[in-house]
């Protein structure tokens, strides 16, 4: 949540900031601002988009300084509450990403200091703070001022006449970008990969002084600390739009690749992956996520429990810790496209608390998760920039398939002859979704039929259940259609009662074991007068005369249903959102990191 950023060296610091910030705008974009320092302090934000921000920015001279774009959390969008802030004698600047969860504790403090506050924010009270304790070591400042802070965060902090940025980090991610003569911070590398894939990701507690000169990092206590910086293998090309419309139709015609990727990632060396407990017996999975990534694991349930007979639990992440302590199990898998969503770290930090082993399944190296985790498989999807997430979802599924073969082989549910079936049955998935993708315009048709729903219903049935769950869950963030997910043989047990000519059915009617029960399902919402669009595989004849619309995709091996479906129905909703001309690829109110709880 929120995006910052933070600039010292020989280019224009404006220039730097707002190009950095574009990048971190999937983060929030409710409000943007900018402190430059030129001699004083400058600083100008507005409410709204960055473009917002930018389009009534003075000409701001420097080559140090901050920016910030926020999703709201304490306080509402609005101009005095965008980031940075700054001290009262106007000579401290800061951004922050994070809840500082005493605040009102310190304002109390504060304001008995005769500290007049100007917004609303939690933020406000450390620029404040800070203040109070400088005594002309700005890093000093920080680091004291940090100790009286309960909650989490990811700060930048400029004073005037000076080139330095003081950052620190705890439970929000930073990361530092190295250049010549000049040096950077980030709380996303993408925001970096123009300037510099020479990278030093944070840790918690740590701060760091960035100048032209270098910088200085120092540990949780405050004793200088050095890490060699890591290569960034992201190109600057592969977080660019190149060429299409939106981010989002950009990442789902990515997937042939972005599949192809991870599974060229692990494949050759699956039977023995080094991502399973040594020492405890695997005898149930758990998997804890969160949006469409618990998507993901539904998925993972199914196809867990086929290939390798192991009983899988899938739980919403922000839910696990209220469960009894005795909801253990010996490999819990976190999947988290970002590595950064605070209630799936917290699941983790409690799964490990209760002696679970930890595998993360994420897309970002470097991010928390793969800190706290005790192993980790990286899908391989690039940068999501969208905030839907599509080939981040896509390459979660063949995350789980793989860690399924993987559970599967070492119990011996699978053999040699089951493993090479299933391996070439994976590498031949790029191609189909391929074919789904040549297909693209049969969904841009079928979407016609959303363009006055005010809801919809996606229904399937086994492993193709949660990619149907997945397609409402699109659908509703991007196109504002209100949209349900069902196991549409759960239908008739409630959801039926709303279903009419209004009201859209999406069914998955693909050519395996559960399609003459879906079938059945369909007929029962045909009878009821409600239109349907129906997914169906090439082959599947006799469900034509039941559908309003049809969109064909090709028959594949029914393990791999989920993924293929995935591919249509991110289309679909692609879209219906155009139709409806939605801002695709920064929905409201959403955010692609969600780094509070
Ligand atoms: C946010 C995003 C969702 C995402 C969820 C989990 O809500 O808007 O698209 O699925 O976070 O994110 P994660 O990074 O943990 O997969």
């Amino acid at each position: 949540m929120c995006g910052l950023i933070g600039y010292s060296g020989p280019r224009d610091v404006s220039g730097v900031l707002l190009e950095s910030l574009r990048k971190l705008e999937y983060r929030g974009y409710d409000s943007a601002g900018v402190a430059v320092v030129n001699g004083a302090l400058e600083v100008h934000k507005e409410k709204g988009e960055i473009s917002v921000m930018e389009s009534s920015m003075p000409p701001m001279q420097g080559h140090t300084g901050i920016g910030h774009t926020r999703w709201a959390t304490c306080g509402a969008p609005s101009w005095k509450n965008a980031h940075p802030f700054l001290s009262q004698d106007r000579k401290i600047a800061l951004v922050h990403n994070g809840i500082i969860e005493n605040h009102n504790q310190i304002r109390k403090g504060l304001l008995e200091n005769g500290t007049v506050f100007s917004s609303d924010t939690d933020t406000e009270v450390l620029v404040h703070l800070i203040s109070h304790y400088h005594k002309g070591d700005l890093h000093a400042a920080v680091r004291r001022a940090l100790d009286d802070v309960r909650g989490t965060y990811s700060i930048a902090v400029v004073e005037e006449y000076s080139d330095e940025v003081v950052v620190a980090k705890k439970e929000n991610p930073l990361v530092l970008g190295l250049g010549l003569n000049e040096n950077f911070v980030a709380s996303d590398v993408t925001a970096l990969l123009e300037y510099t894939s020479d990278v030093v990701y944070m840790e918690d507690g740590e701060s760091a002084v960035i100048s032209p000169r270098g910088i200085s990092l120092y540990g949780a206590d405050g004793s200088a600390a050095d890490r060699p910086p890591s290569k960034v293998q992201w190109s600057m090309e592969e977080a660019r739009k190149g060429g299409f419309e939106h981010y989002m139709l950009k990442e789902i015609f990515e997937q042939p690749r972005s599949i192809s990727e991870t599974i060229i990632s692990y494949i050759d060396e699956l039977e023995m992956l080094e991502i399973l407990p040594t020492r405890k017996k695997v005898d149930m999975v758990k998997i804890l996520a969160c949006g469409t990534s618990y998507n993901a694991g539904m998925v993972g349930k199914y196809v867990i429990e086929e290939l390798s007979g192991i009983p899988v639990q899938v739980e919403i992440a922000s839910e696990y810790r209220y469960t009894t302590k005795t909801n253990r199990c010996p490999l819990v898998v976190l999947i988290t496209q970002s590595g950064e969503t605070a209630d799936t770290l917290a699941a983790c930090r409690e799964a490990k608390d209760r002696g679970s082993f930890t595998l993360a399944i994420t897309n970002v190296v470097g991010s928390s998760i793969t800190r706290e985790a005790d192993a980790v498989l990286f899908t391989k999807a690039g940068p999501e920039i969208s905030v839907a997430a599509t080939k981040t979802y896509t390459a979660q599924l063949i995350a789980v398939y793989l860690l399924a073969a993987r559970l599967g082989y070492m119990n011996r549910s699978m053999g040699d002859e089951e493993m090479r079936i299933f391996k070439a049955s994976l590498r031949a998935l790029p191609n189909k979704v391929s074919e789904i993708l040549d297909r693209a315009q049969g969904l841009q048709a079928a979407a016609a039929m959303f363009r006055d729903a005010t809801s919809a219903f996606f229904i399937g049935r086994n492993r193709n259940f949660p990619s149907m769950m997945e397609g409402a869950l699109k659908l509703k963030e991007i196109s504002y259609v209100h949209a349900e997910g069902y196991a549409a043989g759960e239908l008739k047990h409630g959801p039926l009662a709303l279903l009419d000519e209004r009201t859209p059915l999406v069914a998955a009617c693909l050519g395996d074991h559960t399609y003459d029960k879906m079938v059945s399902n369909v007929s029962e919402v045909a009878a009821r007068g409600s239109p349907i669009l129906l997914i169906a595989n090439d082959d599947n004849e006799d469900c034509e005369t039941l559908a309003d619309q049809i969109v064909r995709i090709p028959p594949i091996e029914p393990l791999f249903s989920p993924v293929t479906l995935a591919v249509a129905l991110q289309l679909l909703s692609y879209y219906v959102a155009k139709e409806r001309g939605m801002p695709i690829d920064k929905p409201r109110n959403l955010a692609k990191s969600v780094t509070v709880e």
